[in-house]
């Protein structure tokens, strides 16, 4: 075994493990270290799949539950969770295994242990049983990712005070689930428990949900999973939480500070967002600079303050997404091989995968109005689509924004069924530069749900057809 490589990721999630197969696509000798024990980071392991593969399972067994019947079938149901558990647990572990084929493939050396740089150039790898090694590399990636924010005074012990990590391990449905943080992570897993039979109340910071998403989008989601059963505790937030001999008293107060209350849970899900994880990493060592919110810095290139030394993923600035990631890592892999890696930041999508789904990509009302742009709207309900009808789900919309002057297209935002595919077109215009007409004149086929984005196009320059 080699203990030199032209280039060595450390971390072996969707920004190292991209990294490191296209270094080796690209002829470079490459190795990814992780520590976790198997590849894939927080993506693979306890995020993206697991939670998705949790999220279409209860899906399927509230709709053979609740709505097979709309559509002429009578259905008796059970819930087997075990069963759903393993399940997960089946598809996290092909996936991971499949990281270490693609390795063997592209002469990636995968290796498990921590590492910590210890001068430019030069890396330790500690495994589990304390031994190390010692290897060096012309350009050292850190894609270290991140980890869950902590909320001040309390405890996860991810069996009652769980981070997503706990949520999508519980080993029995919870009768109360208290989620704090209306975020991605709240909403998705609060969708998984709601489904399967727990009450959901959500404690959010802030006076709406989801901050970031368009908020015309945000209100008609949160009138939606109100009337799927949530409850929602805006402008609160949580100050302390005692365990009780069954269950847990949660005290909350406004955000704004006032009377204290207490609420009763059995499970609380602390989904505050993430922080990006540089821990034990010898950065001090090196000198590699960090912002305050303890973000590698780097430039365009993906260059930190020392030469050599890249960073990519969630532990850099920017939205904290495993595809980021892995555009970054493409980026950076080819920039290291002497090619124009380049990343378009106006062009990543960005869904939330409850039912209905919400998937964003470019500018939100919002943020065109502050920068003073003036811009068009074309919108489009499900109700009027054939396809949602056949399917009976009609609720939700879609919304294409597009430059006033030159109908480029700056954002689109949809919340209904398959939003997240749906998105994927206006990337692509997004992309390629497009206008609303663009769109607006493609054919789409019917019928399918893609033609509500081809009317919401038509929209902008007000000639929607079928409405
Ligand atoms: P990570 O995936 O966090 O990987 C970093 C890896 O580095 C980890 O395995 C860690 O063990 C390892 N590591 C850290 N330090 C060291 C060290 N010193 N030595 C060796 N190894 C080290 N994003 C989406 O786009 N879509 C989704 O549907 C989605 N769902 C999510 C659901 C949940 C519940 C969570 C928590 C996240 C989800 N995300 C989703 C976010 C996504 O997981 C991250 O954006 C993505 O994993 C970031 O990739 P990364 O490579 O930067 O870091
Ligand atoms: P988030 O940033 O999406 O949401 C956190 C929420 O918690 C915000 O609404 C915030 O206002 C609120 N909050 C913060 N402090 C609070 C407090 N003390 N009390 C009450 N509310 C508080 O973070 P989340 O949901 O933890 O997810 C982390 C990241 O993981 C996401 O930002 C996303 O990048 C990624 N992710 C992506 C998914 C996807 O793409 N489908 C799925 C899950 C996670």
């Amino acid at each position: 075994m080699a203990d030199s490589f032209d280039a060595v990721v450390i971390g072996g999630g969707p920004g190292g493990y991209n990294a490191a197969i296209r270094l080796g696509q690209l002829g470079l000798t490459a190795a990814c270290i992780d520590k976790r024990g198997s590849f894939g980071g927080t993506c693979l392991n306890v995020g993206c799949i697991p939670s998705k593969a949790l999220l279409h399972a209860s899906e399927r067994f509230h709709e053979a539950g609740s709505e097979f019947a709309k559509l002429g079938i009578k259905a008796k149901v059970e819930l087997d969770l075990p069963a759903m558990m393993a399940q997960k647990n089946k598809v996290v572990g092909e996936l991971t295994k499949g990281v270490e084929f693609l390795f063997r493939k592209n002469k990636v050396e995968g290796i498990v242990g921590e590492g910590r740089i210890t001068a430019p150039g030069k890396i330790e790898v500690k495994a589990a049983d304390g031994s190390t090694r010692t290897i060096t590399a012309k350009s050292i990636i850190i894609a270290t990712g991140s980890d869950v924010a902590p909320l001040p005074g309390v405890t996860i012990d991810e069996k009652q005070i769980v981070s997503s990590t706990g949520a999508i391990a519980l080993t029995s449905v919870p009768k109360r689930l208290l989620v704090v943080g209306a975020g991605v992570i709240g909403l998705e897993l609060g969708s998984v428990w709601r489904r399967l039979g727990s009450e959901v109340t959500v404690v959010e910071f802030l006076d709406r949900v989801t901050p970031g998403v368009d908020l015309e989008i945000g209100k008609a989601f949160q009138r939606i999973l109100g009337k799927q059963g949530f409850t929602f505790q805006l402008s609160t937030k949580v100050t302390g939480v005692e365990k009780k001999k069954s269950g847990l008293a949660v005290t909350v107060e406004p955000a704004a500070g006032g009377d204290k209350s207490v609420i009763e849970t059995d499970v609380m899900l602390v989904a505050i967002g993430r922080r990006p994880y540089t821990d034990n990493l010898g950065l001090e060592t090196v000198g590699v600079a960090l912002d305050k919110r303890g973000r590698v810095i780097t430039d365009h290139h993906y260059k930190t303050n020392v030469p050599g030394i890249y960073a990519v993923g969630d532990c850099r600035e920017g939205p904290m997404l495993a595809h980021k990631a892995e555009d970054e890592a493409v980026a950076v892999a080819e920039i290291i091989a002497g090619k124009a890696g380049h990343v378009n930041y106006d062009a990543i999508p960005s869904v939330i995968y409850t039912f209905p789904e919400v998937a964003t990509v470019g500018k939100t009302e919002e943020e065109l109005k502050a920068a003073g742009v003036q811009y068009k709207v074309g919108k489009f309900p499900f109700t009027a689509n054939a396809r949602a009808k056949t399917i009976a789900a009609t609720e939700g919309f879609v919304k294409i924004l597009a430059d006033a002057k030159t109908d480029k297209v700056l954002g689109c935002h949809v919340i209904g069924p398959e939003a997240g595919n749906l998105v994927a077109e206006v990337v692509l215009a997004i992309e390629f530069g497009a206008s609303s007409e663009d769109i607006a004149r493609t054919c789409h086929s019917h019928p399918t749900l893609t033609e509500a984005v081809r009317q919401a196009a038509m929209g902008v320059e007000g000639w929607t057809m079928q409405m």
